[in-house]
């Protein structure tokens, strides 16, 4: 990255937050910058590095402009089918099969709760009232404060809602006064929610699958690479994680592709 100015800014951020955004792709980084210039009205990096010292609260802002948290529902319908079908089933088979009951699961980039509500509502469907026999305890994990806080009311708009089924949401929501739509307890008590940084955050142990989706399109390639090492050694043996749709794993010697189509690996050594 080679813009002076630019680097400076990053520097006060990294300075005043601890968030460091120079692992965030050059382009990403100079979109979502232009929109918080013309938010408040800077003319060029120099000014918005002036308004950002006097006005403390534009950190905040600053953070939340490049931490893009566009989710939904079953995102990629296809993928939530092949996990229900295939994927969920093995990984409670081979638990069972082991005689164990615990289950740790890691939504990586939670954002709204969104993807871990899916995968808890899936989980409903496929083990009904034999969900008690097992231990599953799904991670949710955000990078941004706010998002976690919204993912922790379980509430959500009309709009939020539109991919989900309406036998499930049937099911597993309760639709309020205010038009808002609510994850039942029986779902929502399998996940918990927390803030956490992929790229700075302490190991949370090691997990039976992984979900790492959307999140690595924004940063570096080289970043994605030291990433992709960090998420192999969170996983247990055999592990499976998913990355998005535009996603791949840069190290074929650490994992082997369950199916390329849907982005699912599985962790060989
Ligand atoms: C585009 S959303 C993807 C949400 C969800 N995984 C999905 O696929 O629908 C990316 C999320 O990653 C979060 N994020 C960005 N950098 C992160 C980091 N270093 N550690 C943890 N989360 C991060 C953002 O705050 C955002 O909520």
């Amino acid at each position: 990255m080679k813009n002076k100015e630019l680097l400076i800014i990053l520097d006060q951020v990294y300075k005043v937050t601890g968030f460091d955004a120079q692992y965030y792709r050059p382009s990403t980084l100079k979109r979502r910058l232009e929109r918080r210039l013309l938010a408040t009205r800077s003319k060029n990096y120099r000014e918005y590095l002036v308004y950002l010292k006097k006005n403390p609260l534009e950190y905040n802002k600053f953070l939340e402009a490049l931490t893009i948290n566009v989710t939904e529902f079953f995102r990629d319908k296809r993928i939530f089918h092949t996990l229900k079908r295939k994927i969920l089933p093995d990984i409670l088979e081979k638990t069972a099969a082991n005689k164990k009951k615990r289950i740790r699961i890691w939504s990586v980039g939670c954002s709204k709760g969104q993807e871990p509500y899916s995968l808890a509502i899936i989980l409903k469907e496929i083990l009904k009232n034999r969900i008690n026999r097992f231990q599953i305890i799904i991670h949710a994990t955000d990078l941004n404060n706010s998002v976690i806080k919204q993912a922790k009311t379980a509430r959500y708009e009309k709009s939020e809602i539109k991919n989900v089924p309406q036998k499930y949401l049937n099911k597993y929501f309760i639709k309020n006064n205010n038009n808002e739509f609510k994850i039942k307890n029986n779902v929502k008590k399998l996940v918990r929610f927390r803030q956490h940084d992929l790229i700075k955050g302490n190991s949370l142990g090691k997990f039976d699958f992984i979900l790492c989706r959307n999140l690595f399109i924004f940063f570096t390639l080289e970043l994605q690479k030291e990433l992709i090492k960090k998420i192999h050694a969170s996983l247990r043996k055999e592990g499976i994680l998913v990355l998005g749709t535009a996603e791949t794993v840069k190290y074929e010697d650490l994992f082997s592709c369950l199916s390329f189509s849907d982005h699912i690996y599985q962790k060989i050594t």
